[in-house]
């Protein structure tokens, strides 16, 4: 029987870096988010090996997807094989700091646990996605979290039940260890203690002025096209997600995120694309 799980996006409404760790990673506190964008994961049982297959042509179908890897981290926790056929369809755009191959691989766990029975707890699986990614842990319940630690430390938090945005996707590929490489840690850290305080009373216009990412500066410095539309896009007060390349701009409700649309319209000159998007809603269907 095939399990079909959908794989949503992400946006980071909040990424402070604190400091460097001593095993390379850096130490988060990162507000995540899951918006309606999705990737679909179909899984099947089979008798022997995991294969893999993906509509998007420029993602590896190899050990290294991170899909694959959900399969050889819960192999390993349970101690025994879990022979499957995976299918993504992917809508998530591959390096857009929107967390996609990350919520592919959540979803596989979860997928698999159901396949087999496994009646895994969400800490255990939360546990199992750690061992081989930063933010895959928090895809295994998603909703509104506070991610700490290298992002695996996961508290889930009120937060208003539909947030509206505009996306702006550039379709540039930018690998998180770049800009994490490029980040000079001067000055104190942002508390993150009034952006948590407008989330749970879902003050919108107050949130938007509390967004705020670490990583932003970098990205621009490295990136021209992420310079270049934060720039023109400054009067929506866009943010960029985790380490981009996606820009998002947080809306009142979805006819002001249908007006940020028209009005930003031309940014497709340069080839980036725009979408609306609201918070994601788990529910039977997603099963
Ligand atoms: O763990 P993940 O593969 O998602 O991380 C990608 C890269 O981002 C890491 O290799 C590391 O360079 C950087 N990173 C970091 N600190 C984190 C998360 C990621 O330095 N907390």
């Amino acid at each position: 029987m095939a399990i079909v799980e959908r794989a949503y996006a992400k946006v980071n409404l909040w990424l402070e870096v604190l400091g460097r760790r001593d095993d390379g990673y850096h130490e988060l506190e990162t507000v995540m988010h899951e918006i309606d964008l999705h990737d679909v994961v179909t899984l099947e049982p089979t008798d022997s090996g995991v294969e893999l297959e993906v509509s998007d042509p420029s993602v590896g179908t190899g050990e290294d997807n991170l899909a694959v890897k959900a399969v050889r981290a819960l192999e390993a926790h349970t101690g025994r094989d879990l022979p499957c056929r995976i299918t993504l369809e992917k809508n998530i755009p591959a390096g857009g700091g929107l967390g996609g191959g990350s919520s592919d691989a959540a979803a596989v766990l979860r997928a698999l646990d159901a396949a087999h029975d496994l009646r895994l707890d969400a800490p255990t699986l939360e546990a199992v996605a750690a061992t081989f990614g930063s933010d895959t842990s928090f895809f295994v319940r998603g909703g509104t979290s506070l991610c700490r630690g290298r992002g695996e430390i996961i508290e889930p938090l009120p937060a208003p039940e539909t947030l509206w945005f505009v996306l702006v996707l550039p379709g540039q590929v930018i690998p998180t260890a770049r800009i994490f490489k490029g980040l000079r840690l001067t000055g104190p850290s942002r508390q993150v203690y009034h952006h948590l305080q407008s989330l749970e009373v879902g003050d919108v216009p107050q949130l938007r002025g509390l967004l705020h990412n670490r990583l932003q500066d970098v990205a621009r410095a490295e990136f021209g096209l992420v310079d270049e539309l934060l720039e023109e896009l400054a009067p929506w007060s866009p943010l960029l997600s985790g380490s981009g390349s996606t820009l998002f701009i947080l809306c009142d409700d979805r006819g002001h995120a249908e007006q940020v649309c028209a009005d930003i319209g031309f940014v497709e000159r340069r080839g980036v694309g725009t979408r609306i998007a609201s918070s994601a809603r788990r529910g039977p269907e997603t099963a």
